[in-house]
């Protein structure tokens, strides 16, 4: 039996104010939500209202001590009308991550999953098709107690909405290599999509962003010396012999898009080595010629790459007229999400036809 979620339709959809395929990222959100509440021990109240507003008290936990996490994920719909997630158990994997880490109760697959196909089946007609484009959906949960003194809360809301989205970035990155401010310390929760992770990047992100960069890219906190991500995605570099990305430590977010690159490399048999990749080698890659590409991966930032690297205050430029093997991926996930090629991973999970009849 399927679990029991109200749903409270919307009378009228406000689709028509909007041309779907052409919003840009992040601005315009989709007929409905989803939300549960978490009370004594479990998820309760499980329902689907209209997208809209929702009331706080001043005294909320998680505006005051922080414990809010969040996952982003995409549907797709080919032009046959045929809508899929691409790999939610991973984001689901990853929240309850995020949720242990920050003393935060998980989710079970079913209240996750349903909330997931109930949500996109109602607003079905939202997905764009445009190559590039996607249904983003945004998964997050936080703290609702209502007391002052900093502990656990005991209760909690978990929420999902969505987005019809086009390119997060529209050009080439230029990044800064940080040598001073740390965004994951060992120990830390830098590989738990935290809000506060995001928040205490927001400086240092300023400040590059302020001297004519688009990110930066994040070095290990205690030496600085070792590449670790940049503040929305992992980071690749492929050089003439292998393609390197940081191995995933505590201090770094375990990508989803990051996996699926490394499966897809292994699978095509091409050398892709998970290690700490230095500033000094990538400089010295960059300078005997051997450095081919870099680009970042992500969920909201697909594959992107980079152009140019500053490290204390030296620009390093890349070629970007070569036969980039970003866009050799791309061609292939794009391929795999619209079902134009069979998906050998098993990375898409398709929308539920019973979800479907319920429009
Ligand atoms: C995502 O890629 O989904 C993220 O959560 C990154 C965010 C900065 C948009």
């Amino acid at each position: 039996m399927s679990l029991e979620i109200t749903i409270n339709q919307v009378e009228q959809t406000r689709i028509s104010s909007y041309d779907i395929e052409n919003v840009g990222f992040g601005k315009v959100f989709t007929d409905h939500m989803f939300s549960c509440d978490f009370i004594d021990g479990k998820w309760v109240d499980l329902r689907i209202e209209p997208f809209g507003k929702i009331p706080l008290s001043p005294t909320l936990s998680a505006l005051h001590y922080g414990q809010a996490i969040f996952e982003g994920m995409k549907a797709f719909k080919n032009e046959a009308g045929h809508v899929s997630f691409f790999r939610p158990l991973e984001n689901l994997k990853r929240l309850n991550f995020s949720a242990e880490r920050m003393c935060m109760p998980t989710l079970t697959e079913e209240i996750f999953m349903e909330a997931l196909q109930r949500l996109v089946a109602l607003d079905v007609n939202w997905i764009p098709v445009k190559s590039g484009s996607a249904l983003y959906i945004r998964p997050f949960m936080f703290a609702t107690d209502d007391f002052l003194g900093v502990k656990q809360s005991e209760t909690y809301k978990f929420m999902v909405y969505a987005c019809p989205v086009n390119a997060y970035y529209t050009h080439y990155l230029k990044v800064k290599i940080e040598e001073f401010y740390t965004r994951g310390a060992q120990g830390g929760a830098g590989a738990a999509k935290c809000a506060g992770n995001y928040a205490a990047a927001m400086y240092p992100t300023k400040l590059a962003q302020q001297a004519g960069f688009d990110q930066v890219l994040w070095t290990d906190g205690a030496t600085h010396t070792f590449l670790e991500e940049t503040g929305t995605s992992n980071v690749f570099v492929v050089t003439k012999d292998a393609v390197y990305t940081p191995e995933l430590t505590d201090t770094l977010l375990a990508g989803i898009t990051r996996k699926s690159v490394i499966e897809y490399l292994k699978d095509a048999g091409k050398p892709i080595i998970e290690k700490h990749v230095s500033v000094s080698e990538l400089i010295k890659w960059h300078e005997e010629g051997s450095l081919l590409e870099m680009f970042v991966s992500g969920t909201a930032a697909t594959l992107t790459n980079i152009e140019l690297f500053n490290y204390k205050g030296k620009d390093y430029v890349l070629k970007m007229d070569i036969d980039l093997l970003s866009n050799q991926i791309k061609i292939v996930f794009n391929d795999i999400r619209m079902g134009l090629i069979p998906d050998r991973f098993n990375w898409m999970v398709a929308l539920k036809e019973y979800a479907l009849i319920n429009q």
